[in-house]
């Protein structure tokens, strides 16, 4: 045990180390002449409100949480340095609310990627980096002072979360055809990575990837490609939320084909005449079958 303890002592003087060999957080955001770590324990005197509302999560004072570089830990990591506020009662320089809202939307992640490096690599591809929307606005049932959205763990259906501020794709998943989001089968985060995106799989793009993590029977490879989906990606045809038509289908009927293979000789298409084919009911998916791509047949009939 004290094997351990030295051992813990030893790294976390490197970690202090390397803090003052400069970087982090708190050097970007500029620490005052002077000011050292005192430990988050000496913040509790003073500061109840915050020490109830972290007490039940990992980052409270008691789990002491370090960053890894400054060595700092809890109320600390994120309001830098507190000796010289501590000392003078609170009448000392901290970063409060000026300095931390004063931050670029890189360095209020910074503020929190200090810690959570693995998530480092995919946020900079989230939707919502470099926007207002920061780790803290998501995240307020374990950060204060992030904003006003209810946390994930408030919600039982994932997607609620999201919709609290999406409010203008709610309408999509009540549609006739939909991915049953509201109904907790799938989530948001099955299709749009929130911490941001895994790397493209080759040869099909991101979106591709995402859709074919379910549909595995539309991955091919194929022998004969359809090139609106190896070339484009499922939303040249499918409305991904919801759809009025079923399938998901972006357009009703042979429309959703002719927008690309429509041509002057129509009903030609190609060297096909396809006057024949098309009663009244016939829709081009009902002869070629196999849309997504064939190993047997180049036009995709069944
Ligand atoms: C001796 C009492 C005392 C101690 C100890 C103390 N504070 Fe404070 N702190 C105050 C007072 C008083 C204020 C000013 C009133 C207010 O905003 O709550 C203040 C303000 C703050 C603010 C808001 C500043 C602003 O401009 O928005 C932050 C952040 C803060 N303290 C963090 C800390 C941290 C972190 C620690 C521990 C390192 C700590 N305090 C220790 C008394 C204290
Ligand atoms: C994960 C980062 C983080 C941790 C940990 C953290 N804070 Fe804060 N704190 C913030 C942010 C962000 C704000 C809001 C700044 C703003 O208004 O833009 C804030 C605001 C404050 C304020 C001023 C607003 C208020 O509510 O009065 C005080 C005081 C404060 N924190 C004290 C503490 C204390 C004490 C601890 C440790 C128990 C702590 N904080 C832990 C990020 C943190
Ligand atoms: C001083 C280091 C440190 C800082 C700074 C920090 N965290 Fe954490 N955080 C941790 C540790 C340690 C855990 C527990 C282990 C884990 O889940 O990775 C944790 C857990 C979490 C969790 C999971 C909560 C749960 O209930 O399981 C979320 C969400 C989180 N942090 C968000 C944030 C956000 C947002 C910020 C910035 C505003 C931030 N953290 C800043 C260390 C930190
Ligand atoms: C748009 C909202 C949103 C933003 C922005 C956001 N998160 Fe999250 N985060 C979530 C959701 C949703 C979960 C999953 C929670 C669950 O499943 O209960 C999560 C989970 C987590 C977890 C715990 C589980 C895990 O994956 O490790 C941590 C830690 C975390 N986020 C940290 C961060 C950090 C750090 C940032 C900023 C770089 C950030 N988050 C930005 C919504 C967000
Ligand atoms: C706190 C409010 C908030 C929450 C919660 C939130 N978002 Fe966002 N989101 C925004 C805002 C605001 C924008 C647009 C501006 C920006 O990038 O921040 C945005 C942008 C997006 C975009 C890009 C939209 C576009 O037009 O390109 C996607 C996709 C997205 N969010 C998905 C999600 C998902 C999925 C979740 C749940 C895991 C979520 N959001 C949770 C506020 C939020
Ligand atoms: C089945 C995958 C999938 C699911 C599930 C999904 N999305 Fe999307 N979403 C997409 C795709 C793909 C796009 C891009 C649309 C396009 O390019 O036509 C998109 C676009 C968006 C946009 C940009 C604006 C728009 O409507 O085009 C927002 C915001 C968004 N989604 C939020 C959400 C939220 C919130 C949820 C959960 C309630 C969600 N998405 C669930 C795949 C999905
Ligand atoms: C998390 C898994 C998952 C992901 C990711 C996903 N889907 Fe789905 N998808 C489903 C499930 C489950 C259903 C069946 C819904 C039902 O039966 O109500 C479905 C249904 C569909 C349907 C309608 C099938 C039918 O029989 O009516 C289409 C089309 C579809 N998805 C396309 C897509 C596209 C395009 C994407 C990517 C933007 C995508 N899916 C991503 C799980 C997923
Ligand atoms: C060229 C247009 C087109 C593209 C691009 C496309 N699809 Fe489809 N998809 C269709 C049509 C048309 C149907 C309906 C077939 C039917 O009803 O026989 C369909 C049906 C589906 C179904 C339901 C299958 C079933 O057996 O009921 C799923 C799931 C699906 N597509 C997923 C995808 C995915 C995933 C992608 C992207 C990799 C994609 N689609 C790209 C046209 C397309
Ligand atoms: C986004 C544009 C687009 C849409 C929508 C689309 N296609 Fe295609 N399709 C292409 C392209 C590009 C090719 C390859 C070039 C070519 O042969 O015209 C192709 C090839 C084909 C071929 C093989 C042609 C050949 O000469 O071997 C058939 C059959 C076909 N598509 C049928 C359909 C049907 C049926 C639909 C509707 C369900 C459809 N396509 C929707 C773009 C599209
Ligand atoms: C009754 C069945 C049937 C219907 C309906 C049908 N096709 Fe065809 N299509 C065929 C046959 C058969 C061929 C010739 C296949 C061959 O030669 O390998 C063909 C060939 C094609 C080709 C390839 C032309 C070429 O030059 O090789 C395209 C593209 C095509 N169809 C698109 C469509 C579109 C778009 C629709 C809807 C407007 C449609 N088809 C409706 C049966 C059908």
């Amino acid at each position: 045990m004290m094997r351990l303890l030295v051992l813990i002592a030893g790294l976390l003087a490197l970690l202090a180390v390397a803090a003052a060999a400069g970087g982090g957080f708190a050097e970007r955001v500029g620490v005052p002449a002077g000011a050292a770590y005192v430990g988050s324990q000496a913040c509790l005197d003073c500061h109840d409100d915050a020490g109830t509302f972290y007490q039940h999560t990992p980052h409270s004072v008691e789990r002491a949480p370090i960053a890894p570089g400054s060595g700092a830990g809890a109320c600390e990591a994120c309001h830098g340095p507190g000796s010289l506020h501590v000392e003078a009662g609170g009448e000392g320089p901290i970063f409060g609310r000026a300095a931390l809202s004063a931050l670029d939307a890189e360095d209020r992640a910074e503020m929190c990627l200090q810690c959570h490096q693995d998530k480092r690599l995919a946020w900079s591809d989230s939707p919502h980096a470099g926007s207002p929307t920061d780790c803290a606005a998501c995240h307020t049932d374990v950060v204060h002072g992030g904003g006003s959205a209810q946390a994930p763990s408030a919600f039982r259906i994932a997607g609620e979360f999201c919709l609290q501020c999406h409010a203008a794709q709610a309408a999509d998943f009540r549609l006739p055809f939909r991915h049953r989001v509201l109904e907790g089968e799938v989530s948001c985060q099955d299709c749009h990575a929130v911490h941001g995106a895994a790397p493209a799989a080759e040869p099909l793009g991101d979106l591709n990837a995402a859709c074919l993590n379910c549909h595995t029977e539309m991955a091919g490879p194929f022998l004969f490609e359809h090139e609106a989906v190896s070339a484009e990606d499922c939303t040249a045809c499918h409305r991904p939320h919801g759809s009025v038509n079923d399938k998901l289908l972006t357009q009703d009927g042979n429309s959703l084909c002719l927008q690309c293979h429509f041509e002057p000789g129509y009903p030609t298409i190609g060297d096909v005449d396809h006057g024949g084919f098309l009663g009244s009911e016939a829709r081009c998916y009902d002869c070629h079958h196999e849309i997504h791509g064939s190993n047997l047949n180049p036009t995709f009939l069944d």
